[in-house]
């Protein structure tokens, strides 16, 4: 799947050329970056891995002449988000994509507490802090500019065995939905997608086999498309028959259901 001209032309009309995305050196970020660049967009790209990125970055000059921006950093850490803050304050930014994060699994009375504080810190202090300040900065532009946040299925309700990542998304979904309306007089788009499973670098970090995803590619056109035409997207045929199936559950229904889906992607795990 691509980008089709016209909807890369929409794109390039509201916001600009420049394009930020939070972890694209694997799995969703990747994908997005990979059509990003295939519809003709310059691209900031982040994630820890150094070399990843700057083999992303070649990959996309030989393959669309891009112009990248790799900015390695861990953004759990404030002094890596004033970097990447910092160091694209001289662009026009007109879409930034709040893709990067993580989760982990099993029960939470056995978590390791400090990487539970940390996913706080990446899923949901960085998305706050480079919201709020890219928000500011799309205010002053004269093309203004849209926020992507990936959110989850696991968004909409408690998640027994991922509680903690569940609620990290339930935070990213809340606060997406309220600024796609609190932002739209300023001129400035918000779309928060929640994907269901897809198979990338998330389940062998979270601890979780995980059946029935769906690839990369399933989500990251649709994804791109829905900018500025949606607020909330749920990405790929698997996802919305998840979604829909659940929406007439009462939500201790749904609780209990995602509970169980997620004690099967988590039955290999000790007891
Ligand atoms: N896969 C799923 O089933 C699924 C479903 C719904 C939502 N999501 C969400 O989609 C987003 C992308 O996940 P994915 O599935 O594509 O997983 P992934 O393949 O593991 O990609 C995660 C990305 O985030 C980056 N990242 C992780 N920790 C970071 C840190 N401390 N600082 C900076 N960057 C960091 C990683 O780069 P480095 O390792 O180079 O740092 C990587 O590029 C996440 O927010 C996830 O919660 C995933």
């Amino acid at each position: 799947m691509k980008v089709s001209i016209n909807q890369a032309n929409r794109l390039k009309e509201s916001y600009g050329n420049w394009v930020i995305i939070t972890g694209a050196t694997s799995g969703i970020g990747r994908e997005l970056a990979l059509k990003f660049a295939e519809a003709g967009f310059k691209l900031v790209m982040t994630g820890r891995r150094e070399k990843e990125l700057e083999q992303l970055s070649t990959q996309l000059f030989d393959s669309y002449q891009t112009e990248t921006i790799p900015i390695a950093g861990d953004l759990s850490k404030m002094e890596d988000i004033n970097t990447l803050l910092k160091e694209t304050d001289h662009l026009s930014i007109g879409v930034v994509v709040l893709n990067a994060g993580f989760g982990t699994s099993g029960k939470f009375m056995n978590a390791d507490i400090n990487q539970e504080v940390n996913m706080l810190e990446l899923n949901c202090k960085s998305v706050m802090v480079m919201s709020h300040h890219f928000a500011n900065k799309m205010r002053t532009q004269p093309k203004k500019g849209a926020l992507v946040f990936m959110s989850s299925i696991v968004a909409f309700q408690g998640v027994p065995n991922a509680a903690n990542y569940a609620a990290t998304k339930a935070y990213v979904q809340s606060l997406g939905e309220a600024l796609a309306r609190e932002l739209k007089p300023e001129g400035i788009d918000v779309l928060t997608a929640a994907p269901g499973p897809v198979a990338s670098g998330f389940a062998e970090r979270a601890d979780m086999i995980m059946d029935m995803t769906m690839k990369p590619e399933a989500v990251g056109v649709p994804i791109i498309n829905a900018i500025g035409r949606k607020s909330t997207l749920l990405p790929g045929f698997l996802t919305k028959f998840l979604v829909y199936n659940l929406r007439i559950t009462p939500r201790w229904g749904k609780i209990m259901i995602m509970g169980k889906v997620m004690g099967g992607f988590t039955k290999h795990q000790p007891t």
